[in-house]
């Protein structure tokens, strides 16, 4: 059997690869091939390090024993994302005594590939970072591009660095053991692309959700390859988001208002996670866009169908006031001078960026949702 990965390239000015495949975290000639020093460290939560770190560890050090790894374990959830865990990062590095040809492995869910991003952009003003992510979220989206962030009560990844991975190693025999719940969370940033810009790919998910769902290896591994595909292009071409890769935070402006408002998660608590607030905001997005005369009212709810239909949710959670909602979206880094700027879209793969939107039209559509 043919075991080698696919493999994604992303160009521009710091071109790096993306492998996807079965069994990558236990390839040890691989992970170690990334490492130019003798430092590591190895950023996880605490329900991914006991499942996968002893592995890419072992790996690790059976390729070069001369590596220097040391462990940082957070607890698991959006909760973690924060300074606090930034300046245990550091910390960890510190004591490590990591020089400058360090890396920092971030072998987890977003949260951790965020967070140990940031650390390693910061400590000596930036060090390598490879992304081993194992949400499909991750794998799909923010393992890719080099946005690196923590959270602070007044908002999600204020405060944060753009810090491309040197590498991206997706093991898809993780998604294994993610719980259905992300992995429905992660088939949200999937079609999000569809969304975006590529109507094959969206019918493509509305025919495949049944093996997607079920985790079937080949479905998931075109779903992220495709995926993977339409982020390199765009962020070749936009690394600092000063245009197109704006497109990819279609239905973030409001999810992030759900997600801050409701405060940031933990494993098990009722709060929407990451993707489910954003399969929240694209349809909040797409119903702004049939409001304000861009698109037709059907394409909003092919879109809700196609969520709902993943098992996702559509609507914002009770007990959310419109008008806190509208006082987070505010405080999105796309807003120009003060006035809210929102990726909305003209029909399914058809997404723009709208400045100066009205945010009395805004507010109706949260009071509707
Ligand atoms: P997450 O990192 O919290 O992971 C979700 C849960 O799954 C966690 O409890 C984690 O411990 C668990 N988990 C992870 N992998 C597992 C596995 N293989 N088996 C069992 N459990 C596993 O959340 P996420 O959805 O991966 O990421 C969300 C974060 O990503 C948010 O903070 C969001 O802002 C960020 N994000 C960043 C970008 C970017 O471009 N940087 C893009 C999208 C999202
Ligand atoms: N997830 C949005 C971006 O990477 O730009």
């Amino acid at each position: 059997m043919n075991t080698s990965p696919r493999t994604v390239d992303v160009g521009g000015d710091t071109p790096y690869t993306i492998a996807i495949g079965p069994g990558l975290l236990g390839d040890g000639a691989r992970l170690a091939a990334r490492v130019r020093g003798r430092h590591v460290l190895l950023l996880s939560d605490s329900q991914v390090a006991p499942l996968y770190a002893p592995q890419v560890s072992a790996a690790l050090l059976q390729a070069n024993p001369q590596l220097r790894i040391r462990e940082l374990v957070i607890p698991a959830g959006e909760a973690s994302k924060t300074l606090d865990s930034f300046a245990r990062a550091i910390d960890t590095l510190a004591g490590l005594g990591a020089s400058r040809d360090a890396c920092v492995f971030a072998l987890g869910g977003g949260v951790v590939g965020d967070l140990a991003g940031f650390a390693a952009a910061c400590w000596m003003r930036g060090i390598d970072c490879v992304q081993l992510p194992t949400t499909l979220l991750a794998m799909v989206d923010s393992s890719v591009g080099g946005k690196t962030a923590v959270d602070i009560p007044q908002g999600k990844n204020l405060v944060g660095a753009f810090h491309p991975p040197r590498a991206v190693i997706a093991d898809t025999s993780a998604l294994r053991t993610l719980p259905p719940r992300e992995l429905r969370a992660g088939l949200a940033e999937t079609i999000k692309y569809g969304a975006i810009r590529d109507p094959l790919f969206f019918q493509w998910l509305a025919a495949e959700r049944e093996a997607l769902l079920a985790g079937d290896d080949a479905a998931l591994a075109q779903a992220i390859a495709r995926s993977c595909e339409h982020k390199a292009e765009i962020v070749a071409r936009d690394p600092l988001e000063k245009g197109e890769r704006a497109l990819l935070n279609f239905g973030h402006t409001f999810g992030h208002a759900i997600e801050t408002e409701q405060g940031y998660g933990a494993p098990g608590n009722d709060n929407l996670n990451h993707g489910e607030a954003v399969a929240v905001g694209m349809v909040l997005a797409a119903r702004l866009s049939a409001a304000l005369g861009m698109a037709a009212d059907a394409d909003s709810e092919a879109l809700r169908q196609l969520l709902h239909a993943y098992g996702l949710p559509t609507a914002i959670p009770a007990g959310l006031e419109p008008p806190a909602l509208l006082a987070r979206m505010r405080l999105d880094k796309k807003n120009i001078a003060g006035r809210l700027r929102l990726v909305l879209w003209r029909g399914i793969g058809q997404a723009e960026v709208v400045a100066d939107v009205d945010e009395a039209r805004v507010l109706e559509i949260l009071r509707a949702g």
